[in-house]
Order: structure tokens, then C-alpha cells, then sequence
């Protein structure tokens, strides 16, 4: 049985997942991009968008800009970029401002759940690695549709799951939200078919999370000792580490979810 000492509220998982992510560790693994496939998988994203420098993208959990910036200054398109993490949408700022990018780049405090936008508002909405980051999808595929013009389009890229990740593992997860919140390709495509969107189409991304697995364990030594460590430097607790089963924890994660890397695109009805 999960002890009800890790049970979160969605508002505790919502601060525990940003602060993670402002965790100087992560920079020292992941460097610029929080997520596998770096700026060339971006740079896959915005062809499949068809980016053209009159369009207004919104990024959705931006982190610290870095494909905001990049999408602007190689396509010439102007950007908007939310996080839910003020410390990272003040680096994100800082960093346009460098660039002299501030007139095509604008960051927002936000949550992807709630999107402070009109609607019809952008071109493309894109999301990298951070969709499986959100408690409530459903809520977020609906606001995506409702800020998305009519014949624009969704592009992201996220982790996905083959297999079914119990609750009791769930409960265990700290670190790798973005795996026990994965769903399957399918998942994603029934979510953003049913608000709406159409002409799915896929791509398989898994060598890139094989990549980025790699490098954690070359740099870490096992995956218990990062999220060991990721926790104690956001200053929380790692659940399986706690109970002196770290290692169960993800050994059973990655054989229960059967994990990949994919891009997933759909177009909003003209
Ligand atoms: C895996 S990182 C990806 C960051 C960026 N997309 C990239 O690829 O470099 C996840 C990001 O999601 C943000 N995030 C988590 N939950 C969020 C939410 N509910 N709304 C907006 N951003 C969120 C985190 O602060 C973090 O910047």
C-alpha cells in the first residue's frame, strides 16, 4: 500500500514538477532543451508545422526559450512562450533580450491547463516533451483546440507508453512524471481527436529517449542516484528513494510502460 505521505494535491504535483525543472542538474544533463531529441527534433517539429515568418506560434511550457528562440530566428515567425515556472520565464526573457529578440518573443507565467489566450489566437501551437506533464489532458486538449486558429495546426512531441503503469507505481513516481503521465500514441491521438482536431499524423522518435537514457546513466550512474539527486536539489523528497526502493521503483516503470519518443501533429478544421 502507497503511504498517504506521498499522496499530492494536483497543486503540490504542478509545484513539484516546475521546480524540477529549475533544478541546475538538469541543465548540467540536458543542457539547453529539457527533453530527448534536442533542437534537431525541433527543427522536425517546424517542418511538419510549415512554419513561415507570418505565422504566431504559441509554445506551451517553454522552459528557459530555447525553441521559442530558435523557431523565430529560423523561421522569422513570432512567438509566444508559456511556463508554469517564473524563474524559468524570467531566464526565458533574459535570454530574447540577448538575443534582441524581444520584439518576435514574448514569455508568459502560465499554466497549459488554462491557457490565457483568446480563441482562434495562433497559426501553430506547439508543446515539446511537457503534455504528459499535465494532470488534466483533457482540460488541455480543449484549450489548445479553442487557442488555435481554424486550419492551424498541433505539433508536439512527448513520451508514450506501450504498456499500462499500475497505481501502485504511479504513486511512487516523483521524478518521471512525464513517464507515468505518458500515454499511449493512441492515447494522444483519441484526446485531440475528440476536442476536435484532424489528419493525425506520427512519427517515431524512441532512438532519441534511448539517447537521453543513455546520458543520464553515464552521468548519474543509475536512474535512482538522478532522481536522487534532482530531488535533493529542488529540496523534495524522492518517494521510492524514501522507502529504500529506488531502484524497484524504475526497474518496474520502464517494464510496465514500455516507453518511446514520438511526434504527433493534427490540423483544426478550416
Ligand atoms: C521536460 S520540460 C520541457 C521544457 C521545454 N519544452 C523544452 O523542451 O526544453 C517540462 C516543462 O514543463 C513546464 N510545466 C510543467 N507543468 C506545466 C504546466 N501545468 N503548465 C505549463 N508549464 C508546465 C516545466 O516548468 C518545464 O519547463
Amino acid at each position: 500500500m502507497v503511504s498517504a505521505m506521498f499522496r499530492q494535491t494536483v497543486k503540490e504535483m504542478k509545484e513539484f514538477t516546475t521546480r524540477v525543472y529549475e533544478s541546475s542538474l538538469i541543465d548540467d544533463v540536458l543542457g539547453d532543451t529539457f527533453r530527448p531529441g534536442g533542437i534537431e527534433l525541433t527543427a522536425r517539429l517546424a517542418e511538419v508545422a510549415g512554419l513561415c515568418d507570418d505565422y504566431l506560434v504559441l509554445e506551451i511550457a517553454c522552459g528557459k526559450g530555447a525553441t521559442s528562440s530558435f523557431l523565430s530566428q529560423e523561421y522569422g515567425c513570432r512567438v509566444v512562450g508559456i511556463d508554469l515556472s517564473a524563474q524559468l520565464v524570467s531566464l526565458a526573457r533574459k535570454r530574447v533580450e540577448v538575443e534582441n529578440l524581444s520584439n518576435k518573443v514574448d514569455f508568459l507565467l502560465g499554466d497549459g491547463e488554462e491557457l490565457p489566450f483568446k480563441d482562434s489566437t495562433f497559426d501553430v501551437v506547439m508543446s515539446e516533451c511537457s503534455f504528459s506533464l499535465l494532470p488534466n489532458k483533457d482540460a488541455a486538449s480543449i484549450e489548445i483546440e479553442r487557442v488555435t486558429k481554424p486550419g492551424g495546426r498541433l505539433v508536439i512531441s512527448d513520451v508514450t507508453v506501450r504498456g499500462q503503469i499500475s497505481e501502485r507505481l504511479k504513486n511512487q513516481v516523483t521524478f518521471s512524471s512525464c513517464i507515468s503521465g505518458a500515454e499511449s500514441i493512441d492515447g494522444y491521438i483519441k484526446l485531440f481527436e475528440k476536442v476536435g482536431f484532424i489528419d493525425a499524423h506520427v512519427e517515431d522518435h524512441s532512438e532519441e529517449m534511448k539517447r537521453l537514457a543513455y546520458q543520464i546513466l553515464v552521468s548519474f550512474g543509475s536512474f535512482e542516484m538522478f532522481e536522487r539527486q534532482v530531488n535533493e536539489a529542488s529540496g523534495q523528497p524522492s518517494r521510492g528513494c524514501c522507502e529504500g526502493k529506488c531502484g524497484d521503483v524504475w526497474q518496474g516503470l520502464f517494464k510496465e510502460a514500455k516507453v518511446g519518443y514520438a511526434l504527433v501533429s493534427f490540423v483544426k478544421p478550416g
